[in-house]
């Protein structure tokens, strides 16, 4: 698991605050940081942090994280009752809950800025290890496109996290989610997420100390009120390699559909592995559907399978693209999109690009995006479809099952069900 920060490996049982002799990594910036139980220690956050302070990402030495009691998250949740839930994962239950902006202090139900707080099911298996990681690596990542984690209870048998709102909740939700209340995002506003969260990836993988993030995938991004996307979840991060480039891990963590192929056949982790995920999480983007779904003919139920032979086609665009998408993208961007896909679903994980690579040709789409819409609005057959520098493509009739409105009756799982966590033999 993605704990090596110092932390020794501590029952939460005990109601003491565990040591801090757990051996240091360079990551700890040559000291260690324990989390507390709150009953056990002071609180270390010193304010809230300023949104402008980490504008370029930022390790902190320490975590900068507020101790919470558990009667303090109690009221703020109004006793976690059951119309504040947010979500439910493999790690537990995410509540809406309330607390005083400035200082974070718990306030009454329904007043003060809303947080959301994950509570620990105490039957998960993700549990204390991947608690304490989130603390760790996302306690000290300060970063615009990193959800912000505000603070931690640790009381007894029970532990909580305090993370910044995402208003929108989660990106998966706005590509799958059932309901009427869900609009289909717009190309823009996929090329934006798409942005966003490769700039959090591309802060992880160029920090000093490589964080390989494990598990990117669409449940994972989460999204404020202006469609700002942020990654969360560091519960399997790991750090990077120090001197060979890659790890052996025996335990393979991540999630099927988005895991990369190496890591789940031989347990090598790489940075790059992370990029396959973000390939995976980028045709989703395109296609508008799942990586995995049984309820798609065969032949179509493995994403990566389906589309990877059509991905290199310019002529393929019209069954690749989500209709939903018609008439929005250009092709000149959407064929960089597509070939960008390619290029991060390599099985060879050396010629997979960089997220630094990746940030720049999805910079360079949204240009080109630009440049299209000045040049439509500007031209005297901006209404055409068919002007020979701008084809828009997308066309229902052509697509096969699971695209255009049915797809939004897909497997809606968003739990670890489909997550891997096996044992493996390394070679
Ligand atoms: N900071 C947040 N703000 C708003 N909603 C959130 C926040 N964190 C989580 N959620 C909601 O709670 C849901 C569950 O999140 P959680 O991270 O526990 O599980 P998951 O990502 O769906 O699955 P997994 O356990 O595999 O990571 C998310 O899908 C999202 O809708
Ligand atoms: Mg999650």
């Amino acid at each position: 698991m993605g704990n090596c920060l110092g932390f020794p490996a501590a029952d939460p049982n005990r109601s003491k605050a565990p040591s801090t002799s757990g051996k240091a990594s360079p990551y700890a910036n040559g000291g260690t940081f324990s989390a507390s139980s709150s009953s056990a220690s002071q609180s270390r956050f010193s304010g809230a942090a300023s949104e402008d302070t980490c504008v370029d990402g930022e390790i902190l030495p320490t975590p900068n994280l507020k101790v919470f009691s558990f009667g303090d998250l109690k009221n703020a949740t109004g006793s976690f009752r059951s119309g504040t839930v947010l979500g439910v994962g493999g790690f537990g239950t995410v509540y809406k809950g309330f607390v005083e902006e400035k200082t974070l202090a718990p306030t009454k139900f329904g007043s003060g800025m809303i947080v959301a707080i994950k509570k620990l099911n105490p039957e998960s298996m993700q549990g204390f290890q991947e608690w304490q990681s989130e603390v760790n690596f996302l306690g000290r990542l300060c970063h615009p496109n990193l959800v912000k984690l505000l603070g931690y209870c640790w009381e007894d048998q029970e532990l909580l996290l305090v993370y910044e709102f995402m208003q929108k909740g989660s990106l998966e939700n706005h590509l799958f989610g059932r309901g009427s209340s869900i609009e289909p995002l717009s190309w823009d506003t996929r090329l934006k997420i798409a942005i966003d969260a490769a700039r959090g990836l591309a802060f992880l993988h160029g920090s000093d100390v490589k964080v390989i993030y494990r598990d990117f995938k669409a449940s994972n991004i989460l999204l404020d009120g202006n469609y700002n996307a942020k990654i969360s979840d560091f519960g399997i991060a790991k750090l990077g390699p120090s001197g060979a480039d890659s790890h052996v891990t025996t335990r393979i963590m991540g999630t099927q559909g988005y895991a990369a192929p190496e890591y789940v056949a031989t347990g090598h982790l790489y940075v790059k592995s992370d990029v396959y995920g973000f390939g995976v999480v980028l045709l989703e983007l395109l296609t508008g559907l799942r990586t995995l779904d049984m309820k798609r003919p065969s032949g179509k139920q493995n994403l990566v399978d389906w589309a990877r032979p059509l991905l290199p086609h310019k002529s393929k665009l019209n069954l690749l693209m989500d209709a939903h998408l018609e008439g929005q993208y250009s092709s000149k961007a959407a064929s960089l999109a597509t070939q960008l896909t390619l290029r991060c679903l390599e099985s060879d994980p050396r010629k997979r690009p960089s997220m630094k690579e990746v940030l720049e040709v999805l910079e360079r789409m949204v240009a080109i995006e630009g440049k299209s819409k000045a040049l439509l609005k500007s031209s005297r057959y901006s209404k055409s479809r068919h002007r020979p520098d701008h084809h828009h493509h997308g066309n229902e009739q052509e697509r096969g099952d699971g695209h255009g409105h049915g797809h939004r009756n897909g497997n809606q799982s968003t739990s670890r069900a489909n997550n891997i966590e096996q044992e493996n033999n390394p070679i």
